[in-house]
């Protein structure tokens, strides 16, 4: 059984006229250990799977169908009082833009400290300690000084080590890492990618990493779920993925990665994720799909057949490219 199974999650929010679906029956699979990619344009969904399989979206409102099996419970049917002790101590979650995520009116090392003591029964002292360890553990420099700053002086890398520190201090099985590299600059961002893999190497932790670049994706992920305006288009294998896609959509965010000197140009997917509530008929990518037919792309709902959703599978020739180097093998 895996750790994670999240099954047909559909998520709809309350709008002006009635309820707007976003997401429509996601569903992929996290073994222990491991790091799933979740990678689509702004807007496909990512953030709303992630926060309705922590039970965040219920919370605000939405309305959620599905199973989120996690470590032999299904954490949709558990209650909010229920949830709130497995966040954080089994599943966990490392947030888009963390800068905001952190109070500034509390030092980093006191919002870490009390993140502990939600879980577990230490003292203030021992969840200082454990505060130091973790900012130590994710290379903040002089941790023990730094641990008693407030947020405003952090760096925005610094804000983001102090997040996943945050995220991991009580040791969960699994995190989701949304987007976590996206506001900084590329040197920044390859060192926090160099310290997920550490940190994952030595703790075993599973992780579900959020971001619309497939780049940085095969960076650390082993398997990938592409999502496209609130449904999953493909799941498979990393390098399977990047050598043979098998949705036009995968073959157009390839097309898309930003690597110097591939020989190849960089071209981007022309036109925009439909809004949720104004989805086109058939099969959501195929007004912008260069492979799309009038009369079988356009009609219909189309099923996820094998791990893709594509009527015509196996019929259009998509160009693949090896993972980009430095990908894990
Ligand atoms: N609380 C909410 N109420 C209503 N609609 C929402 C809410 N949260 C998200 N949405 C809508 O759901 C859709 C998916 O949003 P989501 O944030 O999951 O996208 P994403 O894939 O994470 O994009 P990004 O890459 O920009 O982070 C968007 O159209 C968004 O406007
Ligand atoms: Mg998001």
């Amino acid at each position: 059984m895996s750790l994670l199974s999240v099954r047909d999650l559909s998520v709809s929010f309350r709008g002006p006229g009635g309820w707007v679906p976003v997401t429509d029956r996601v569903s992929f699979d996290v073994e222990a250990g491991t790091t799933v990619g979740l990678v689509g344009e702004s807007g496909s969904g990512k953030t709303v799977t992630a926060l309705s399989a922590m039970g965040l979206t219920r919370a605000q409102g939405a309305r959620v169908t599905g199973q989120v099996l996690f470590d032999g419970e299904d954490l949709a049917t558990l209650s909010q009082r229920e949830l709130s002790t497995r966040r954080g101590a089994t599943i966990s979650m490392i947030f888009q833009q963390a800068i905001r995520t952190l109070d500034p009116a509390f030092t980093v090392g006191e919002q870490i400290a009390e993140s502990v003591r939600r879980h577990e029964r230490v003292s203030r002292k021992e969840a200082w300690r454990r505060a130091v360890e973790m900012l130590d553990r994710v290379h903040i420099p002089r941790a023990a000084e730094r641990a008693a700053e407030y947020p405003h002086t952090f760096s925005g890398g610094m804000c983001q080590r102090a997040m996943i520190a945050m995220a991991l201090a009580c040791s969960p099985k699994l995190v989701f890492a949304d987007e976590p590299t996206t506001a900084l600059d590329v040197t920044v961002q390859a060192r926090i990618l160099d310290l997920l893999r550490e940190i994952q190497r030595d703790t075993g932790i599973a992780v579900v990493f959020i971001s619309h670049d497939l780049g940085v994706i095969a960076e650390l992920a082993q398997h990938v779920v592409v999502m496209y305006a609130g449904q999953v288009v493909e799941r498979a294998g990393v390098e399977e993925l990047f050598l043979r896609p098998r949705h036009p959509y995968t073959a157009g965010l390839l097309n898309a990665i930003p690597a110097v000197g591939r020989g190849r140009r960089l071209i981007s997917i022309p036109g925009n994720v439909p809004a949720p509530g104004a989805m086109p008929p058939g099969c959501r990518f195929h007004p912008r799909c260069p492979h799309g037919v009038t009369g079988r792309c356009d009609t219909g709902p189309v099923d996820l057949v094998e791990d893709v959703r594509c009527v015509r599978s196996g019929e259009v020739p998509l160009l693949g490219i090896p993972t980009p180097a430095g990908a894990r093998s």
